[in-house]
């Protein structure tokens, strides 16, 4: 999909289809009177016959028409908003996806859009460029690799060209380029996510770092196979992965945007590529769904990926901790103590408490880049989805600074997370009568004893978790990876920049 920016009226680009929002029972704003113009009229006289009232989620397709010497041939796609007063962020969005969806189910291979139309109070003109980017993006996505070409409708559209004023044009510029860079991202953490569990394992993880930095210059991937975890020490990453024919990765990707010798943001991601429990085997039923519990990792693929094709000038380190999690004669056992990286033993109580065990190792690992601030994210708790929902992320940590720019990224992104403390006092749950702490701390609080044992390998530094346990994919018909939480971090890294 190519995005790019105009200053000329809907009415002008050479398109299949031109795109204006309605508000309710208004007169049509810029992008609807330019159209309008160009079809000597048609669209005031079809508002005023009730063809169409702008209610939100209403909308009306007017087929080519125009008369000559105008360029309005080419159909017209009139989007409700709704009301006026009503018209803020959350509505924008909505139109946004309506849009979207309208968009991708049409025959037309190019569009044009009048950005200002679907400008919500309070919020300015790249943010707008930004919301509709990541809705077409979104709405235009398949995951077709393993399917038959019979069997999939291909999306045709192709070109879209957000008309905007003369003074918006530099902004929304700049916002076209984060946006389509976003979106790239995205796209990698989905077809990560959605890659099935026999295609898409450490190993083939690694591979994907690999091509990466072979594609980006300012980009460096390092990874470590099982012998380099065996003389690192890094017990906990191992113990998951043993009772697993593929064997365990850590992976480094380093983007050198910034200044050399510029503190990194690192991001930690958990890479699952398959979570059976292991020994302490989850139920049989929506196991499937378990290939995504390395969304985590594919979110990290992602924001590199838009950190590379952006440019961004700071420095990001993406590490991704890749295990498989299976039953297996040489799995670990409920009841095995192992060493981590860092030293402090811990007993595994159950083997499905597997992430936090890959995650403390990296965590460990990490504090060699003197980081600005380390983020990791995590499929990591049943228990975030109980509390949020598929909502929002649970974000966690040890800085109210870092914890608030996340969810402000979040926020401004739709792609929100929500915060859950981290008392002192949660930490007691994670007793153990034989080790330094137990890898589980039973029912209550779940999310944040889970975020308890991490603090305990990130003492050093300044330290976020996000778990996307909610967010991370849908279930049920529309089963599939969302590319969440690639939005809010990326936005949280231009925010630094
Ligand atoms: N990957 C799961 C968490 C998960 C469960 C994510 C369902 C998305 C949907 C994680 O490894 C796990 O199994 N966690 C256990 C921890 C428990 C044993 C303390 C859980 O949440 O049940
Ligand atoms: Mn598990
Ligand atoms: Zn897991």
């Amino acid at each position: 999909m190519q995005f790019s920016v105009t200053t000329s009226t809907l009415d002008k680009p050479r398109v299949g289809i031109r795109a204006a929002g309605i508000a309710h029972k208004r007169k049509p704003a810029a992008g609807a009177s330019a159209l309008d113009a160009a079809r000597d009229g048609e669209i005031a006289a079809l508002l005023k016959a009730g063809e169409m009232d702008g209610e939100a989620g209403s909308r009306l397709l007017l087929p080519g028409g125009g008369s000559p010497g105008n360029q309005g041939k080419g159909s017209a796609l009139l989007i409700g908003l709704g009301a006026k007063k009503d018209f803020d962020a959350r509505a924008a969005r909505k139109a946004a996806q309506a849009l979207a969806a309208a968009l991708v189910e049409r025959p037309a291979t190019s569009a044009a859009i009048a950005v200002a139309d679907f400008q919500p109070r309070g919020k300015d003109i790249a943010w707008v460029v930004h919301t509709l980017v990541a809705a077409i993006s979104d709405a235009a996505y398949r995951f077709t690799p393993f399917k038959g070409k019979e069997k999939t409708t291909p999306v045709k559209l192709d070109k879209i060209q957000l008309c905007v004023e003369r003074k918006d044009a530099e902004a929304a510029k700049k916002a076209c380029t984060e946006a389509a860079a976003i979106a790239t991202g995205v796209n990698r953490a989905k077809d990560l996510g959605n890659t099935p569990p026999n295609v898409c394992y450490p190993e083939s993880l690694a591979d994907t770092a690999r091509e990466m930095a072979k594609q980006h210059k300012k980009l460096k991937a390092t990874v470590l196979d099982e012998k380099d975890l065996e003389k690192l020490g890094a017990g906990a990453i191992l113990a998951v992965g043993k009772g697993s024919e593929r064997p365990p990765r850590l992976i480094a990707m380093e983007y050198s945007g910034g200044k050399k010798g510029d503190a990194p943001v690192v991001l930690v991601g958990k890479g699952i590529t398959f979570d059976t429990g292991g020994i302490s085997l989850k139920p049989g039923a929506e196991m499937d769904e378990m290939k995504y519990d390395m969304c985590g990792a594919a979110s990290v693929f992602g924001v590199i990926e838009a950190c590379c094709e952006l440019g961004l000038p700071i420095n990001v380190v993406g590490v991704v901790t890749s295990a498989e999690n299976m039953p297996d004669g040489r799995a670990t056992r409920p009841g095995d103590i192992v060493t981590t990286l860092s030293g402090q033993t811990v007993e595994i109580l159950n083997t499905d408490a597997e992430g936090r065990l890959v995650l403390a190792d990296a965590l460990t690992w990490v504090e060699r880049y003197k980081p600005k601030a380390v983020i990791d994210i995590a499929t990591l708790t049943g228990a975030c989805i109980v509390a949020l929902g598929h909502q929002g992320a649970a974000i966690l940590g040890n800085n109210e600074r870092l914890a608030k720019s996340l969810l402000a990224a979040g926020e401004e992104t739709g792609d929100r997370g929500w915060q859950l403390p981290l008392w002192p006092e949660y930490q007691e749950q994670l007793k153990s009568n034989f080790a330094d702490m137990a890898n589980i701390g039973g029912r209550p609080a779940g999310t944040i004893t889970a975020a308890c044992f991490l603090s305990r390998y990130t003492e050093d530094y300044t330290w976020a978790h996000v778990d996307i346990a909610g967010v991370a994919w849908k279930s049920g018909k529309e089963k599939g990876a969302t590319g969440r939480p690639v939005p809010m971090l990326m936005r949280y890294l231009l925010d630094q920049a």
